[in-house]
């Protein structure tokens, strides 16, 4: 799909992958309709974005009205919706058992509820407009592209939800290409390895470095956000794209912990 001119809703716009993301697909000239819980660190995308392409939307991907209401509010600002990147997350992590206290069944709810009930609220949403777009080359109305994690196949200790999670992205990417595709959309998944973003940030320098040392090949380092966004770009740009989970993590392979 040619970006320029088209309109773009992408989640997590605040932060890392998500706001590298609609600062790419704004650069090859798409209009931008930014979700994020985060309304203040929205706003920086103030600088990136010209005003007349840049709707804001403060909500949370996981409350079904809050998201309706968002794509409402781009169709009645921009005329319609082509692409939908998915990528607000979180990953909030715990043991099984820890200290005797089980998983805190609390924590597994947020992260399914963000992470996968999240992803799929906005998939419905925004694809039941997309049918509707006039096709383009190909008879093709739409792209959509989520955000699992290695961790959905190689999730380390504590990560039970996440991975979960984050396997349930990628599980879903299949049966949901094979409904859209009679209407000309397509689905594909990214599965990352270490970004450098906020989610990261946290971890102490000597944690980072060692996951890099021992589980990332080659390149030696985090992967950039932007490199994150330049492969949304690649997805949503070259059409023979569809169906599957691309993993972007320099061959990593993440040990148990
Ligand atoms: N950074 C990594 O190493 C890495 C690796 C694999 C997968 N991922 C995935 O990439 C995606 C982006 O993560 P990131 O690294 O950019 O993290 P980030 O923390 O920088 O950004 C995540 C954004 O999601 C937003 N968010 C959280 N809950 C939300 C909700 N309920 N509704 C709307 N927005 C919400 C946050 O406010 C934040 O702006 C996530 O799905 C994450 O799981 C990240």
């Amino acid at each position: 799909m040619k970006i320029e001119g088209k309109v773009a809703v992408v989640t997590g716009a605040a932060s890392g992958l998500g706001y590298a993301s609609a600062c790419a697909l704004a650069g090859a000239g798409a209009s931008i309709v930014a979700i994020d819980l985060d309304a203040g660190r929205m706003a920086r995308l103030r600088d990136a974005v010209p005003a007349d392409r840049l709707l804001i939307h403060a909500a949370s991907v996981a409350d079904a009205q809050s998201v309706a209401a968002a794509i409402d509010a781009a169709v009645a600002r921009f005329g319609a919706v082509h692409i939908a990147v998915n990528c607000a997350g979180v990953a909030d992590a715990a043991k099984t058992v820890s200290k005797g206290e089980p998983f805190p069944l609390a924590t597994w709810d947020k992260v399914i509820a963000v992470n996968l009930t999240g992803t799929f609220n906005v998939i419905r949403l925004a694809a039941a407009r997309m049918v509707g777009n006039t096709p383009g080359e190909d008879g093709e109305r739409g792209v959509i592209v989520n955000t699992s994690s290695g961790a959905a196949w190689q999730g380390q200790m504590g990560q039970a939800a996440y991975s979960a999670s984050k396997a349930g992205v990628m599980g879903l990417t299949l049966p949901v290409a094979r409904d859209l595709a009679p209407h000309g959309i397509r689905v594909v998944s990214i599965a990352p390895g270490l970004f450098d973003t906020a989610m990261v940030a946290g971890m102490p320098e000597n944690v980072s470095r060692a996951i890099i040392d021992r589980m990332v090949l080659f390149p030696n380092r985090m992967g950039r956000a932007d490199e994150f966004a330049a492969l949304v770009r690649t997805i949503v740009e070259n059409a023979y794209f569809n169906a599957t989970t691309i993993s972007l993590d320099a061959g990593a392979r993440m040990s148990s912990r």
